[in-house]
């Protein structure tokens, strides 16, 4: 694989915001281009912080973190910012202006493009995230679920590479969750772009990530493709998570004798598979 085929790649990183008090250790990790990935972890895991490190908001650190294969330290701010892009946990530390429009046009204002082509990006933008029509609304009369698509929309419009997400779907009610949660996907499959995504809730990461890396105080404890993350129930424990429900509820049934099966379920869709070849067996 060419190093630029690695979206971000990390090698023995290091951190700590305070002398002795080290909260990210020895973190090594290859984040492929176009690939969704997760990481998973509980709270003070260091989620937040890997991201700010990966989007050059924090610089004092050991280790290397490589942009498509360049040094993050030596990527200019003003370029990097239209590469990586961040949407934050909490979207009223995101947006700033006045109103939809001037918010999410602020960043390709900045990167000076045309008024055409900033109203083109604002549009489309709004629009991929179901906004339409909300351009001149007042920010503050949008509601949580409406403004976390605002700040999606906004990152959007800068048309980066790689997008970090700091736990994109809490707050969000169960319908804001699946759109958000699709549109992600979307993007992903549609636009190649690759996606970082903070969380610490298990239950969707089977549905939507190519792989996942749990975190586990400052360390990474496990990495890989969902199936064989969850099949690491030491390391879950460890790190304060669990498994998906509907994977418990099989392990259980398993456990129990009344269920066969090779590989764990972890989605109402592989679960049915299962239990209807034993309904119909
Ligand atoms: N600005 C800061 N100064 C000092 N400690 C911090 C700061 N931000 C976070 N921390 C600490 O770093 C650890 C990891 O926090 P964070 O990255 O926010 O975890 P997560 O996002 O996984 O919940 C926690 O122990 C937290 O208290
Ligand atoms: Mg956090």
């Amino acid at each position: 694989m060419s190093v630029h085929e690695i979206a971000i790649g990390i090698e023995k990183l290091n951190f700590s915001y305070e002398k002795g008090k080290e909260i990210l250790s020895n973190i090594s990790l290859n984040i492929n281009r176009g690939e969704f990935f997760a990481l998973l972890g509980s709270n003070g895991a260091g989620k937040s912080t890997l991201l700010k490190l990966m989007n050059g908001l924090l610089k004092e650190y050991e280790g290397t973190i490589k942009i498509f294969g360049e040094d993050i330290r030596k990527i200019k701010r003003d370029q990097l910012f239209t590469i990586v892009c961040t949407v934050f946990q909490d979207p009223n530390d995101q947006l700033f202006a006045l109103t939809v429009y001037e918010d999410i046009s602020f960043g390709p204002r900045n990167m000076g493009l045309l008024d055409k082509e900033v109203k083109e990006r604002v549009m489309s933008s709004l629009e991929a995230v179901g906004l339409q029509g909300f351009e001149n609304r007042p920010i503050k009369t949008l509601s949580y679920g409406q403004k976390k698509r605002l700040c999606i929309a906004g990152v959007l419009a800068m048309q980066p590479k790689i997008i970090l997400m700091d736990e994109p779907l809490s707050g969000l009610d169960p319908m804001g969750v699946r759109e958000i949660a699709m549109l992600l996907k979307k993007l992903n499959k549609e636009k190649g772009l690759t996606i970082v995504m903070a969380t610490h809730e298990v239950d969707l990461i089977p549905l939507y990530v190519d792989r996942v890396a749990i975190l586990s105080k400052g360390k990474i404890t496990r990495l890989g493709e969902p199936a064989n993350v969850f099949s690491g129930s030491e390391e879950l424990k460890n790190a304060k998570l669990r498994l998906p429900y509907v994977a418990k509820l099989m392990e259980q049934l398993k456990s129990e004798g009344a269920l066969e099966y090779n590989k764990l379920p972890l989605t109402v869709g592989e679960a049915k598979k299962e239990i209807l070849k034993k309904i119909q067996s």
